[in-house]
């Protein structure tokens, strides 16, 4: 079992000083609130609290003080081939000495349109948006003016970005009644009448509801993997069930592929799972981390964007800017070689199999879930397998996850706090031998974590369910990843 290793404390006192003035000029002392960790053993003073990254390179990221993990959080998932890719970095010096915005159409654009309609199944047409967060809101726009409806239909605990449409149910507490649950302060009322909220996974209730609710329901939009839910998959047919399901009763369907597009294949999950949504967006992993967002879908559909009255709007002064649109060019040229995603999948087996492995030995209950480009492991207390996002709010063990967490961070592996997120993969893993040393690093980490006496700061050791259950996330704590 685990060897007792000797490096037990964390040196972060550069980044709690950091932090400390980040509080006087940034709520919170972030740019996002996600990346505020909340249940970090090294943030007692500051709860919740962030460490300060000074640079990242292949599969490494450094902080200001010192310290170097493999890290797994990869921006929270774009980056695919490594931090700092060189054959992308080149191409994005030599393509900033030309000009960084034109507000003219350039030869990029059609490139990068090309690539995109040869390696995704339903792309016809495309749109380029800068973020995450735009993309879905102009997909459900389009989709709106096509069907004619107003209401869209999303599912607990998936994430589409921040604006009001879709912040509804992402990460509720996970006792509530409450749905749609309303994940921030600031949105207008009223906006509840325009969205529904479904469990994943569930055939027969999604059946129901659209059945009834036909009528006005524009579109039905999920992440074909949870990647905001520890990767939780889709049950075999479910992702096909929707698409029948929008086929007979005249809604769109939509794939959020921003986590899980050119991460899980070359053509999104919907390559992947072999379904095909009528509109999907995308972003992360398309650039390997410049800023760059894509509609894309059905050209019919895709048509309706345009200027004039019985058209949609859809635009934005950073809209296709030839830096991103370099990074996208060179990123997509190398997806395009199908054996980049095998050696990202060898990788990520041999980690999930690996952690299963450890956690097994250890005798925890547990679920690895997930794609190996996009994985979480779960401590459970009874479950072979989670299908839908209160199924993983009511059974994991926070205690323990945080606990490891911290753990490894001590041994130089970098996870995200929140195992709502996954271990991403990427090329440069896989390149660089970091199974070994995860692996070895996870095992006496999950030791320590069995074995360490220190309290959790904002979880209760394992009991209950509910007191393993985070406190509610309550309105203007709006959580996601960004
Ligand atoms: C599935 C999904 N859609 C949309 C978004 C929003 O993307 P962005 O943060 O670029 O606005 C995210 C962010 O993580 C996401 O995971």
């Amino acid at each position: 079992m685990g060897k007792r290793v000797k490096k037990e404390k964390l040196k972060i006192k550069k980044s709690m000083e950091l932090f400390s003035s980040a509080l006087k000029v940034m709520p919170g002392g972030v740019s996002s609130n996600a990346r505020l960790w909340q249940t970090a053993y090294f943030c007692p003073i500051y709860t919740p609290c962030t460490i300060f990254a000074k640079r990242a390179h292949g599969s490494h990221i450094w902080d200001v003080d010192g310290n170097r993990y493999i890290d797994y959080r990869l921006g929270f998932g774009p980056i695919i081939l490594g931090h700092g890719y060189p054959q992308v970095t080149t191409q994005i010096s030599k393509a900033a000495r030309k000009g960084t915005i034109f507000a003219l159409d350039n030869e990029l654009e059609l490139d990068v349109s090309k690539q995109i309609i040869d390696m995704v199944p339903c792309a016809e047409m495309v749109r380029f948006s800068v973020t995450g967060t735009e993309a879905t809101m102009h997909a459900i726009r389009v989709a709106r003016a096509y069907t004619g409806k107003d209401v869209i239909l999303k599912f607990e605990g998936h994430y589409h970005g921040g604006h009001d449409y879709l912040l509804w149910s992402t990460s509720p507490p996970y006792d509530t009644k409450e749905r749609p649950y309303q994940q921030s302060l600031g949105m207008p009322s009223g906006m509840d009448k325009y969205v529904m909220v479904e469990t994943w996974n569930n055939f027969q209730s999604i059946e129901k509801t659209v059945k009834e609710h036909h009528k006005k329901i524009a579109a039905i939009i999920t992440e074909p993997i949870m990647g905001n839910a520890a990767a939780i998959m889709p049950k075999p047919g479910y992702l096909k069930h929707l698409r029948e399901l929008c086929d007979r009763y005249d809604v769109l369907l939509i794939f959020d592929e921003v986590k899980t597009g050119f991460r899980v294949s070359r053509g999104g999950a919907q390559e992947f799972f072999g379904v095909k949504p009528h509109l999907a967006t995308f972003a992360k992993s398309m650039s390997n981390g410049y800023p760059i967002s894509a509609i894309v879908g059905q050209k019919e559909i895709m048509e309706m964007y345009g200027p004039g009255k019985n058209k949609v709007t859809q635009g934005g002064t950073y809209a296709s800017n030839p830096l991103s649109l370099t990074a996208a060019k060179t990123t997509l040229s190398i997806l395009k070689n199908r054996e980049v995603y095998e050696q990202i999948n060898v990788f990520g087996k041999r980690l999930m199999r690996g952690i299963e492995k450890i956690l097994d030995d250890y005798k925890i209950q547990n679920v690895v879930q997930g794609h190996p480009a996009m994985f979480q492991y779960i401590a459970t207390n009874n479950r072979d397998i989670i299908y839908n996002y209160k199924e993983l709010k009511s059974n994991y063990h926070a205690d323990l996850y945080a606990k490891v967490q911290y753990w490894l961070m001590t041994r130089g592996v970098l996870l995200d706090e929140d195992n709502q997120e996954c271990f991403y993969t990427c090329l440069s893993h896989a390149k660089e031998k970091t199974l070994k040393p995860t692996l070895d690093a996870f095992e006496t980490s999950v030791d320590k974590a069995l074995s360490s006496k220190f309290k959790a700061v904002r979880f209760k050791l394992a009991g209950t369910a509910k007191m393993m259950a985070p406190k509610g996330n309550t309105p203007g704590q709006p959580i996601g990843t960004a």
